[in-house]
């Protein structure tokens, strides 16, 4: 089984998450969908669909203008939210400690977090990536419950391109080993530029137990595919 997690981003609508739905209930798979919607559209999942915030406060609430709890969220029913999505460490100038209270948040509200994590191009470019990874781990994972882990290099994010496999292998592996230190044992899933022709080549690495698709995910038909492929 794959997590196949669908980031929407600011985009789509009503009517573009029933023809998802439509879609989803058609096709047979042991994967798991979650749906990371505005969170205007997040309600409860069913058999072929969870549901997924993109971003929850790391407050619990409060004077907060335009914030989001973890409670709220868990309230319309979903199970999910991503946290720490390179984007919002960027615009809200996040820091590790905030996206591991977010995630704290989250698990207590009994969502999954869906930790992101992932080296910049310059990290990228001057050999950082390891220590990057190693140091986000380390300060964005809860000590207890569940999540999930997704390496997103931030330099192919939106970008059309990915690294090479071997090298998603390669940081994958390296994930799953500092998890293992730190007594976790949770799915990692790769996001950055994934489409319905790489999916599969992606996915079929060991350490790789999904993706996290931005763009793509708009697109009923390849996301159905990259949901089929992963069969
Ligand atoms: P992308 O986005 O698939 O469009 O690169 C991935 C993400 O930002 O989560």
């Amino acid at each position: 089984m794959k997590i196949i997690i669908a980031n929407w981003k600011m985009n789509g609508n009503r009517k573009l998450l029933d023809k998802n739905l439509l879609e989803l209930g058609k096709i047979h798979t042991k994967n798991r969908v979650v749906l990371c919607v505005p969170y205007t559209l997040l309600r409860c999942g069913d058999k072929n669909a969870d549901f997924g915030a993109q971003n929850i406060s790391g407050a619990e609430s409060g004077a907060f203008s335009g914030q989001i709890s973890a409670d709220m969220v868990a309230e319309t029913g979903a199970k999910y939210t991503i946290v720490g999505h390179s984007e919002v460490r960027k615009f809200m100038h996040l820091k590790n400690s905030d996206v591991l209270m977010a995630a704290e948040n989250a698990i207590n509200a009994g969502l999954t977090p869906i930790i992101c994590i992932g080296e910049s191009a310059t990290e990228h470019r001057t050999g950082r990536t390891n220590s990057v990874i190693k140091s986000q781990l380390r300060e964005c994972v809860p000590q207890t419950g569940r999540v999930i882990i997704a390496y997103e290099p931030r330099w192919v994010i939106g970008a059309g391109k990915i690294p090479q496999i071997s090298e998603i292998a390669r940081v994958h592996n390296l994930i799953r080993a500092e998890l293992t230190k730190m007594g976790k044992n949770c799915a990692i899933v790769y996001g950055g530029s994934v489409n319905a022709s790489n999916a599969t080549e992606i996915m079929s690495s060991p350490n790789v137990d999904g993706v996290l698709v931005g763009g793509a995910s708009l697109k009923t038909s390849e996301f159905i595919t990259i949901i089929s492929c992963a069969n």
